[in-house]
């Protein structure tokens, strides 16, 4: 795992951008998508490079890591509309070459099914973006979800769906979800979560310094040939080796190739 500690939410989403740029500048790219606050700085200067540096999404697919069960692709809070509003609507990213799982589809277990499938067809994910719950879960993989789990239907737990009821109008937060699971997120080439916040900030712990666990989802990461993990300060304050991940950091920075390495 590759820690890069950051000053500010700006610089985390600066340097997860950073990792995307270098990728889509070597041509076609297979992008995952998460939703959420997390990633938010990442896709704003995303847009931003895309208007002013030419950064182009043409030849990239784009596939969501979840969606609520149960809600159209084009209610206001399926993660199809936000991923649109949050970044797709404001680059050149084709609408047909961006893939959600379809949450009001009539047969769920067939649709996670299709969507492994499609993502497979597609080459696999090139990178993924991840946040992380404050219980440590990664997509809607709450904790107890198998490590090696596939595309699948899930129970949202007690703490995600109070965590998102600030998106719905109160008691109408979707109890299942369709899910990436961490089985399917572990495939990417290249995995990178942002997070930021003193509330991730015993969820980061455990993912980085705990034990793999299916009770920290996020811990599977560990597993990664290639993940990392981009941070502020507050969500970097409970980690132990903070004076290491900064050496580590330096030592990656002048290498100037820290998402092509093994972590
Ligand atoms: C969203 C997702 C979730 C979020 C996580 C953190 O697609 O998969 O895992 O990344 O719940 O949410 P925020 O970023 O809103 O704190």
């Amino acid at each position: 795992m590759q820690i890069v500690l950051c000053d500010s939410a700006d610089q985390v989403g600066h340097r997860a951008a950073d990792i995307i740029e270098a990728r889509l500048r070597r041509g076609p790219a297979v992008l995952g998508l998460a939703t959420g606050g997390s990633p938010s700085s990442t896709y704003q200067e995303l847009i931003r490079r895309h208007r002013e540096e030419d950064l182009s999404f043409s030849q990239v697919t784009a596939f969501t890591l979840d969606e609520y069960a149960g809600l159209a692709k084009d209610h206001e809070q399926s993660y199809y509309s936000t991923i649109r509003r949050e970044l797709v609507d404001h680059v050149d990213l084709p609408l047909e070459q961006l893939l959600t799982p379809q949450g009001d589809a009539a047969d769920l277990m067939a649709e996670a099914a299709r969507y492994d499938a499609a993502i497979a067809q597609a080459g696999g994910v090139d990178v993924q973006i991840l946040g992380i719950g404050a219980n440590g879960h990664i997509g809607f993989n709450e904790p107890t979800s198998s490590l090696t789990s596939r595309t699948r239907v899930k129970t949202l737990a007690g703490a995600t769906r109070a965590d998102n009821a600030r998106y719905f109008e109160e008691g109408n937060v979707p109890r299942l979800c369709l899910t990436q699971g961490l089985g399917t997120i572990g495939d990417a080439k290249v995995a990178v979560l942002v997070a930021m916040g003193a509330n991730k900030a015993s969820a980061v712990q455990a993912m980085v310094e705990g034990p793999v666990s299916a009770f920290c989802p996020a811990s599977v990461l560990q597993l990664h040939r290639t993940a990392v993990v981009i941070l502020d300060p507050a969500a970097a304050g409970n980690l132990s080796m903070l004076d290491y991940y900064r050496e580590a950091q330096k030592f990656n920075d002048q290498l100037g190739q820290g998402q092509r390495r093994g972590s």
